[in-house]
C-alpha cells in the first residue's frame, strides 16, 4: 500500500479530503456570488459608430468575458477557465466520494438503538448533509445546462450575454423561487460543512467555539442570500433591462 493509499483507506485520511475539497467548492462559491453581484453596479455605455445612443454592456458580461480570456497571450483562450473547472469537478467527485464512504462506514459501526441515543442529533445533521448533497448535486447539473451550455432554455438565452440571460430566466416566479429554495438548502449545507472542516482541523475548542460557529454561519448565509437576492431582484423587477449589445463589444 502506498503512502496516499493508506491515508485514503483512513478515516481521518477521508475526513480531510471531504475538507479540503468542501474547502475548494466553499472558495468557489465566494468567487461565484462576488462575480454574480455584478449585475447591481450596471453597466459601461459604449457609442458606437453611427449610433444614436449609447450602448449598455453590462459589467457581469465583461467579468464573464474576462473569465473566458485570462491568462491570454502567455495561454490560449479558455485555458485558465478549463483548468478551473477540471478542479472544480475533481473536487466534486472526490468530495461525493469520501462522503458516501464514510457515511456508509458509520451506518456498518452504528449500533442498532441508535436513534435513541445521544448520536440522534448528529445522525439527523448526517442524514440531512446527504439529502441537501444530492439536491444540490442535481442543482449543479441543471444550472450548467441552463446558464452555462444553454441546453435548458428557460426564456432567450445567448452565450456571453449573462445579463440578458439571467433576466429572461428569472422574469419566471418558478425558476426564480426554485433556484431561492435550492439556496436555502445551500446554506445549511454550507454552514454544517464548514463547522465540520473545523472540526477536522482540530481548530474547535470551546474557547473559539462560539466565534467559528458565527463564522461559518456569516459565511455560508451570506454567501446563498448574495447568490439567493439575484433571481428575486430580477423577479421583482428591481433590475432593468438593459437592452441588446453587439458581441464583438466585448472584445474591446
Ligand atoms: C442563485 C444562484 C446562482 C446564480 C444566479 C448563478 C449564476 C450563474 C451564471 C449566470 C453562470 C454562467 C456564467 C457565464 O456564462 O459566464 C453560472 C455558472 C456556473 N455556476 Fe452558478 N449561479 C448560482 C448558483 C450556483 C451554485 C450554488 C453553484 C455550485 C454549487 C454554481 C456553480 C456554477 C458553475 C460550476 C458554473 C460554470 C462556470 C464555468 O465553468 O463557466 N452556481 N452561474
Amino acid at each position: 500500500m502506498t503512502r496516499f493509499s493508506k491515508f485514503y483507506a483512513s478515516s481521518i485520511g477521508k475526513k480531510f479530503i471531504a475538507a479540503v475539497t468542501g474547502l475548494v467548492l466553499f472558495g468557489f462559491l465566494a468567487g461565484h456570488v462576488a462575480g454574480n453581484l455584478k449585475v447591481y453596479t450596471g453597466a459601461d455605455h459604449v457609442m458606437v459608430d453611427g449610433a444614436e445612443d449609447a450602448i449598455n454592456v453590462p459589467h457581469i458580461d465583461q467579468y464573464g468575458h474576462f473569465l473566458r480570456v485570462v491568462g491570454e497571450p502567455l495561454v490560449p483562450k479558455l485555458f485558465v477557465l478549463w483548468g478551473a473547472r477540471v478542479v472544480l469537478l475533481l473536487s466534486v467527485v472526490l468530495h461525493i466520494m469520501v462522503v458516501v464512504q464514510l457515511s456508509m462506514k458509520s451506518a456498518e459501526a452504528r449500533p442498532v438503538d441508535y436513534v435513541k441515543s445521544k448520536k440522534a442529533a448528529a445522525s439527523w445533521a448526517a442524514r440531512y448533509m446527504m439529502v441537501s448533497g444530492l439536491i444540490v448535486l442535481a442543482f449543479i447539473i441543471f444550472h450548467l445546462l441552463h446558464f452555462t451550455a444553454g441546453v435548458i432554455v428557460i426564456g432567450d438565452f445567448e452565450e456571453g450575454k449573462v445579463y440578458n440571460n439571467l433576466r429572461s430566466s428569472f422574469r419566471n416566479p418558478i425558476v426564480a423561487i426554485g433556484y431561492v429554495v435550492v439556496m436555502a438548502m445551500l446554506a445549511f449545507h454550507m454552514y454544517h460543512g464548514v463547522w465540520s472542516l473545523f472540526q477536522t482541523l482540530g481548530l474547535d475548542n470551546p474557547d473559539r467555539n462560539r466565534f467559528l460557529r458565527a463564522f461559518a454561519i456569516v459565511a455560508s448565509v451570506g454567501i446563498a442570500a448574495g447568490l439567493a437576492s439575484v433571481p428575486l431582484a430580477f423577479l421583482t423587477g428591481m433590475l432593468p433591462d438593459l437592452g441588446e449589445y453587439p458581441s464583438y463589444l466585448l472584445e474591446k
